[in-house]
């Protein structure tokens, strides 16, 4: 069983033995049961007050108490850019699903990276990784100092027992867990797939809304945090830590889940996709996608996203006089795509769901030409597109893929030829 808050970056209080939550201050010289007051930063001190997020947890020991971290050898194919292992390729890419490993195999050393862009060591950009788990993490805990990750679960429902709680989290969903939160995936209906988005920038937030008003896209509420859940467990437990790009290990005598109480904005969260409010055009042409925003990740340039998180869900199509599909473009921002369930509606076949493609900066891409031929010759009747989830991270730099990702038989070498064919257009005699 497992309870929410709603709100997203809400500032919350919870506890989960009544009375660990101190009143009325953050580290009073006496705790409540002499837990141990830490505060966890998830920007800097003096970040302005509408972009200050931490939160402040109540626990059996202090995270300080840990030895010294050791070169930990599992998950090798799981890094931080920058990415210098394989030359940028000008190429569109476009990648097959993701292989369930043979062995048992968690979460963190199911975790492969596709690529990325930025610095790790600047906090600029992103990494792009895929996860394929057929076991739970059994006394262990996974964190990355390098940025906070935006779980996509394609495949398996997961549970993410976190410092601050317990998340479900189901295809459709996703979770977000702030960069330092360690945390535990089992798998709650077997092997699980899906995709991880780690940002190393600035925080995500929900996109304003300009002239759409005070509703619509994601709605706050609909994003939900856990209450306090500990675990009072003195068997030895295994910490793996991402650390630029390095991974990382130690082993306390205890459960890294011990916080009894917390309160703060600085928060893992859920969000479930088919609860967001879908618009587009009710006229013609096909809007940008980023009205289809479900978080994003500002840079210091306006208007400019380190990363957007973007969803293609169901909806109505009822432009008129239209072509209706994604249209071709060439586009400065680089595009990373995923499939959760369906199908694309630019695509008629090759992308399937746990698959994956890259648009990067400047190529040219848009609908194959089976998507084209039917939407040309479409009867521009209102329809439905339904059982469809596919998702985008559209971020300011290229991507540049891993070696591992450059060299993976799940390429598909043949992607160009989805755009040949195309006839030439008639000019009048
Ligand atoms: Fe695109």
């Amino acid at each position: 069983m497992t309870h929410y808050q709603p709100g997203f970056a809400n500032h919350h209080a919870t506890e989960a033995v009544p009375g660990a939550l101190p009143i009325g201050r953050n580290s009073p010289q006496h705790t409540p049961f002499g837990l141990y007051a830490e505060q966890l930063s998830g920007t800097a001190f003096t970040a302005p007050r509408a972009e200050n997020r931490r939160s402040w947890l109540y626990r059996l020991r202090p995270t300080a108490n840990h030895p010294a971290f050791t070169p930990y050898e599992g998950a090798p194919n799981l890094k931080s850019a920058p990415f210098a292992d394989a030359p940028p390729s000008p190429n569109r890419l476009r990648w097959d699903p993701l292989p369930f490993p043979t062995e048992p195999t968690d979460f963190v050393d199911g975790l492969v990276t596709y690529g990325g862009n930025g610095d790790v060591g600047t906090g600029t950009g992103v990494g792009i990784h895929l996860y394929a788990a057929t076991a739970d993490m059994v006394d262990r805990a996974f964190f990355s100092a390098d940025g906070e990750l935006l779980i996509v679960p394609q495949q398996g429902s997961l549970l993410i027992d976190t410092e601050l709680g317990r998340l479900e989290v189901a295809p459709l969903q996703i979770a977000l867990i702030p960069r330092g939160i360690r945390f535990r995936v089992e798998l709650l209906d077997g092997p699980a797939r899906g995709y991880v988005c780690e940002n190393y920038g600035a925080l995500f937030r929900l996109p304003d809304l300009g002239p759409i008003g005070a509703n619509g896209l994601a709605n706050p509420r609909d994003f939900e945090t856990p209450v306090a859940r500990y675990e009072d467990d003195d068997r030895p437990h295994r910490i793996v830590q991402k650390y630029q790009g390095s991974l990382w290990t130690t082993t306390l005598d205890h459960s890294p889940f011990d916080v009894v109480a917390w309160h703060g904005n600085l928060a893992p969260c859920r969000y479930d996709l088919t609860r967001f409010n879908t618009i587009n055009t009710v006229s013609f042409d096909h809007p940008d996608p980023s009205i289809f925003t479900v978080l994003t990740s500002p840079s210091d340039t306006p208007g400019t996203a380190n990363c957007d998180i973007v969803i293609f869900p169901p909806r109505w199509m009822v432009a008129e006089g239209t072509f209706r599909p994604p249209w071709f473009h060439r586009n400065v921002m680089s595009e990373f795509m995923g499939l959760i369930t369906g199908a694309y509606d630019a695509k008629e076949g090759g992308f399937a769901p746990g698959g994956a493609s890259l648009h990067n900066q400047m190529n040219g891409h848009g609908p194959d030409q089976a998507s084209y031929e039917k939407a040309v010759a479409a009867d521009l009747k209102p329809v439905k597109i339904t059982d469809t989830m596919a998702f985008m991270v559209e971020t300011r730099f290229p991507v540049r893929p891993t070696r591992w990702a450059s060299e993976t038989p799940t390429m598909q070498l043949d992607y160009d030829d989805v755009w040949r064919g195309f006839a030439k257009a008639r000019l009048p005699q």
